[in-house]
């Protein structure tokens, strides 16, 4: 993709990753992009690199717009290689001895991924740098989503480079959200839960700072994905909900199954569900992505999971999905369990003390069937699906 201006004499300069799909274990089936921007001004700043693969093309991109020895300073807002990956061959082009501006902790964290003795300049919350015509304002984000995360502020265009906050992993023939309308939404969500939702009162905090300071956004340009210029207060109002994490009547039921024991118990749970006037999904976790299912968590009010007893423990895929979810830390759930089992019996008692350990509110008892489910069973999967039901917010 060559580069282009998003407004004068600011280019994008990234790279489009058309192929990669697997993102440290979020499915990108889209593929993603890696955004960096050039702002030129009496000094030029190139503000982030692109992952390693893509420096050939990254340096070509940066030359088609103007010689990368006129690159006065790097500014690198996040450290994840995504984004630092091209930084050697940057700076080894553009001169090593040019400053690099960063955090305090981009500054100890990229020292632990490149041996380069660098030209540092640390900068902190507040801080301004003088382009020329153009200042830029960094904001210190730690921990959205790494240590040394920031945001780089231009005032004078309103443009607000937010390094992966409000991106996607998106690769397409658009590149503003006026191209592509609402179809990015499900994509910025799904972003926000794979690698957002842990941070989410952080978010809260941050969106409360950018309105306090008064900060006028004309562009939100991400580092990944689409860039937001026809309405960058969408994304804005979406991170706000998505952060707050309202209970919400809906349910996601996250199973595996052996022999369709469990998934017969998904569907009459699912089904007594709808009746119930709960939106509610069955997700078989060998046909839909962990990174999916999440991204149908985050705004649930229930997770109800289910799994199979598999020698005295649960299926490999719901202790995966576990594990998955805990380390992302969805809130204001309510949870339960259910599943088959032949002789032992554990998964229940396992996935519920699971699910207690995130802080879920639990329905109990959950429900065990031996073998296939009978009418017995099944009317203990409608009894718990109006337990759930029961514990969510009331329909409209
Ligand atoms: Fe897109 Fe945290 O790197």
């Amino acid at each position: 993709m060559k580069p282009f201006e998003i407004a004068k004499n600011i280019y994008w300069v990234g790279a489009v990753d058309w192929n990669i799909r697997d993102f440290h274990g979020y499915s990108t089936y889209q593929g993603s992009t890696y955004n960096a921007f050039l702002v030129v001004d009496e000094q030029t700043v190139l503000i982030d690199t692109v992952k390693k693969e893509f420096s050939d093309e990254f340096i070509s991109s940066i030359s088609s717009v103007i010689d990368p020895k006129r690159i006065d300073m790097v500014i690198s807002n996040h450290t994840e290689m995504d984004h630092s990956g091209s930084l050697p061959r940057v700076m080894h082009r553009i001169g090593e001895d040019k400053p690099l501006y960063c955090s305090q902790m981009g500054h100890k964290n990229l020292s632990r991924h490149f041996p380069q003795k660098w030209n540092y300049r640390t900068v902190k919350d507040g801080e301004t740098l003088k382009l020329g015509k153009r200042t830029i304002t960094f904001f210190e984000t730690r921990m959205l989503h790494w240590p040394d995360s920031m945001f780089s502020y231009l005032p004078e265009e309103g443009i607000l480079f937010s390094s992966d906050a409000f991106g996607q992993h998106y690769a397409g023939p658009e590149r503003f959200d006026d191209e592509i309308g609402e179809a990015i939404m499900p994509h910025a969500k799904k972003y926000f839960a794979n690698i957002l939702m842990p941070y989410s009162p952080l978010i809260l905090k941050l969106v409360n700072r950018l309105t306090e300071a008064g900060i006028e956004l004309k562009r939100i340009c991400p580092d990944h994905g689409i860039m937001w210029r026809e309405n960058p207060g969408k994304i804005i109002d979406a991170y706000v909900a998505w952060s707050t994490q309202a209970p919400a009547r809906k349910a996601v039921v996250v199973y595996d199954t052996m022999w369709h024991s469990t998934e017969i118990m998904a569907n009459a749970i699912v089904d007594a569900l709808c009746r119930e006037g709960v939106y509610a999904r069955p997700m078989h976790l060998r046909n839909f992505h962990r990174s999916d299912v999440i991204t149908e968590v985050l705004d649930a009010g229930a997770v109800i999971v289910g799994s199979p007893t598999l020698n005295n423990g649960i299926f490999p895929t719901v202790s995966d999905f576990m594990t998955y979810m805990k380390g992302l830390k969805p809130k204001n759930k309510v949870a339960a369990a259910f599943g088959s089992y032949g002789w032992s019996g554990e998964s229940v008692k396992l996935i519920t003390e699971w699910l207690e350990s995130m802080k879920f509110q639990m329905i109990e008892p959950g429900v065990r069937v031996q073998y296939v489910p009978d009418e017995s069973g099944l009317d203990a999967c409608l009894d718990l699906a109006a337990r759930v039901a029961a514990a969510l917010p009331p329909a409209e």
